[in-house]
């Protein structure tokens, strides 16, 4: 009696609640949301806003994760959780997902309400934990192929087989700034150029949702980390952001807005504290500017423990509950707890203390709710396993492929050393060469990729990839060092003197997040001292680069005849670098970041005229190669800079075109990267800026004309009372060699949310 008496309070107070909300227009998703909450309690409300891990419902015998029967009772029938995220142990087979999915959502139909669990992983670079999936390029390398169209068709193929995988939500992709080469997420990132990171970002997430993100082929994507996690003051992670409002909004932020703008239905915030502030605690982050002006509408969901650690490692909040009542009211909707249930048992009490109110929680429930609508789950909460015939296919493993190969990046090709001729014996080695870790790398098939080998089945290492190229018997290998120690170099410089060429595999293996952290950015001094040793042998040396972040490699890289840099290029990336050694295909790949010469000398390519140097300061910028650096086996030469008009006012377009002629002996492509700066401005200008770029196909001696638009919002800046505004004054256009300068009249000063 008692229970029912509560029930109906509640329902009245959420019907009050309703109705003081429905001054603005509402669809009929929002609709049937609304009566939904009218029907919870409190209870059910928070249980919504909690999400868990799978080992919290999960048991493990014999190496195999299956859901526990009581556990998952106890998390759907008494806490009324509304997520569930990431995999027990290691990745799954398709039909072991469905078994997992299916026993989740069983449980969830007994609950009252019926509510369907959204399901949540971390696909990030394909389907990372399902067994056969196709995996991709991390973001590092689909950044570097500056092709708009691989990512958003990476980003189709990777919803099509989440779904296949039964599960609805995708915790990617990260629009984080990779401005710190130390950090140990940088291969999660698009680079360090906040436009290059807007425009992939926006072509995967419309690949992951589609025209309907409830459709079985889509998926709610989740931007992520909101905001400011990609420049750790120490490089390392999570750890303190010194980020002021102004760079907040000029780098970090325009990538999220674009997102929102593309219909992202989710968000995950920042583990990090800017300013001394966590953003998990941050009222001005996560309301005043990602609703207020944003206007975003979807889930915000904490990463991992991170209300807890507001209170055990940020030291803002007193106790566990201090910590829930400020992340909620600063507006997180769901956390990610995940171990345990206080979480809602503190947010229950806290409702009923009256320190978060029940307005809030309406809000974040709706929020959660409507996505679970939005993403078919109370239709179909686990999907047909027979809708998904393509999944781990040839055709989507062949995108895999050109993305690997559009990736890879041609540094240094000294006396036209590459391609190589097939009759070629080639002598492999290093630290990278025969490991699937330092394809992949971290997120692929566990958390930290260490197992990558083992689940990739019939997937080429570099050395595998090499051997099926040429045949085994013009390929030798000796590893010659681990990632940090010598390993029998003599055998190693034995070898070499009796092949042609050296390939010699330096970089890192697998990790990600603080496993991944490091003091030193040189590679280990080992894998120097093999490239030394090899390099007296006199024999051309190919110096290739299999790693995650732009490690100091400066002394080895001098050695070295040519340079090619893979990231961490996925499942094809052994055999897109051995057609590309070999000329079966032509290289294509530009650096999405600054690679440093020197590990204390990391300034990203936007850098202030200060940071130049003058003439006789040898300490200049002076990286080892630029950002938007990579080279072909054809040449191309750019001509005929053009601009439309020489004085450009408000509410106008620039049209820029320039020739581009392929000026070798073969078809390439090339990425046509459309630069500017502002000669003077109120704040230090960037020395310059990415504002367009487009990757052309040519054929040998075909020349094309690229044509880019450019309006006044597009040379917009952030002033120094956090507007975005823009300023009239010389402006310079940089495309290749060509340069053209034009005046941009009266300043005019765009509303904040109408730039964001
Ligand atoms: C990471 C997120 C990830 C989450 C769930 C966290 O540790 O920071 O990027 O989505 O775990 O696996």
């Amino acid at each position: 009696m008692r229970r029912i008496v509560i029930i109906i309070n509640v329902m009245l107070l959420n019907v009050l609640f309703l109705a003081a909300q429905t001054k603005q227009p509402v669809s009929e998703i929002d609709k049937k949301v609304d009566a939904l909450i009218a029907k919870m309690t409190l209870e059910e409300k928070v249980g919504q806003m909690t999400e868990v891990t799978s080992d919290v419902v999960s048991t493990t015998a014999n190496g195999v994760h299956n859901i526990d029967a009581d556990k998952i009772k106890e998390a759907i029938l008494k806490y009324h959780v509304g997520s569930i995220l990431n995999v027990s142990g290691h990745s799954y087979d398709r039909d072991h997902w469905f078994k997992v999915i299916s026993d989740i959502q069983a449980e969830a139909a007994q609950d009252r309400l019926k509510i369907p669990v959204i399901y949540g992983i971390d696909a990030i670079h394909g389907v990372t934990y399902t067994n056969g999936s196709t995996l991709f390029p991390q973001e590092i390398g689909m950044a570097a192929t500056f092709n708009k169209d691989i990512a958003h068709r990476a980003g189709e193929i990777t919803a099509y087989e989440t779904r296949a995988s039964y599960i609805p939500w995708n915790y990617s992709p990260v629009l984080d700034l990779g401005k710190s080469p130390l950090w140990p997420r940088i291969y999660e990132t698009f680079g360090e150029d906040p436009y290059l990171i807007k425009t992939m970002g926006k072509a995967i997430i419309t690949g992951y949702q589609g025209n309907d993100v409830g459709d079985k082929y889509h998926v709610a994507a989740c931007m992520k980390h909101y905001l400011g996690y990609g420049f750790p003051l120490d490089g390392k992670d999570r750890t303190p952001a010194w980020i002021p409002d102004r760079y907040m909004r000029e780098y970090f932020l325009p990538p999220f807005a674009e997102a929102v703008k593309a219909g992202a239905r989710t968000l995950m915030i920042n583990s990090g504290e800017i300013n001394g502030v966590p953003i998990h605690a941050s009222k001005y982050m996560l309301t005043d500017v990602l609703r207020g002006e944003l206007h975003f509408d979807g889930i915000a969901v904490s990463d991992w423990r991170d209300i807890e650690y507001l209170h055990d490692r940020h030291h803002i909040a007193a106790t566990q509950k201090d910590a829930v009542m400020i992340a909620v009211n600063a507006g997180v909707d769901m956390s990610m707890v995940p171990y345990e249930y206080s979480f809602y048992t503190y947010l229950v009490e806290l409702v009923h203390e009256g320190k978060v109110s029940m307005a809030r929680i309406n809000e974040a429930v709706h929020r959660i709710l409507k996505v679970k609508y939005q993403l078919g789950l109370f239709e179909r909460p686990v999907g047909n396993p027979n809708d998904y015939p393509k999944f781990g296919s040839e055709e989507f493993r062949q995108v895999s492929l050109q993305a690997a190969t559009e990736a890879i990046t041609l540094l240094k090709n000294n006396g036209n050393v590459l391609p190589l001729k097939k009759g070629t014996k080639v002598f492999v080695t290093g630290p990278t060469a025969n490991t699937m870790r330092s394809l992949d790398g971290g997120w692929s098939y566990n958390w930290q990729g260490d197992l990558a080998d083992q689940f990739a089945t019939g997937k080429n290492t570099i050395l595998k990839a090499l051997q099926q190229k040429i045949g085994k018997d013009n390929v030798s290998y000796e590893p010659g060092a681990s990632f940090d120690s010598l390993q029998n170099v003599d055998a190693a410089v034995k070898a070499a003197k009796n092949a042609d060429v050296i390939v010699l595999c330096l970089g890192e293996l697998s990790y990600t997040e603080n496993v991944g952290n490091i003091d030193d950015l040189n590679l280990p001094w080992a894998q120097t001292e093999l490239a030394m040793a090899l390099a007296k042998t006199g024999k051309p040396v190919i110096l290739v680069l299999a790693e995650g972040r732009p490690r100091i490699v400066t002394q080895a890289e001098s050695l070295a005849n040519a340079t090619v840099l893979t990231y961490l290029a996925g499942n094809e990336g052994g055999d897109a670098l051995a057609n590309i050694l070999f000329g079966d295909a032509n290289p294509s790949g530009k650096l999405p970041y600054t690679y440093p010469r020197f590990p204390n000398a990391l300034v990203n390519y936007y850098r202030k005229n200060l940071e130049n140097g003058n003439s006789d300061d040898k300490h200049g910028y002076n990286p080892l190669f630029e950002f938007g650096y990579g080279l072909s086996y054809t040449t191309f030469s750019y001509s005929n800079l053009h601009i439309s008009k020489p004085t450009l006012n408000e509410n106008e377009t620039l049209t820029v075109t320039v020739d581009v002629k392929n000026t070798g002996d073969r078809t390439g492509k090339e990425s046509v990267l459309l630069y500017s700066r502002q000669e003077y401005a109120s704040i230090a200008p960037d020395t310059k800026r990415l504002r367009a770029y487009d990757k052309i196909e040519l054929q040998a001696g075909e020349t094309k004309t690229v044509t880019f638009k450019i309006t006044s919002k597009d040379l917009a800046f952030v002033n120094d009372v956090s507007k975005t505004v823009t300023e009239a004054g010389e402006f310079t256009i940089m495309i290749g060699d060509q340069v053209q300068h034009f005046n941009l009249t009266s300043g005019t000063v765009p509303s904040r949310t109408g730039r964001l």
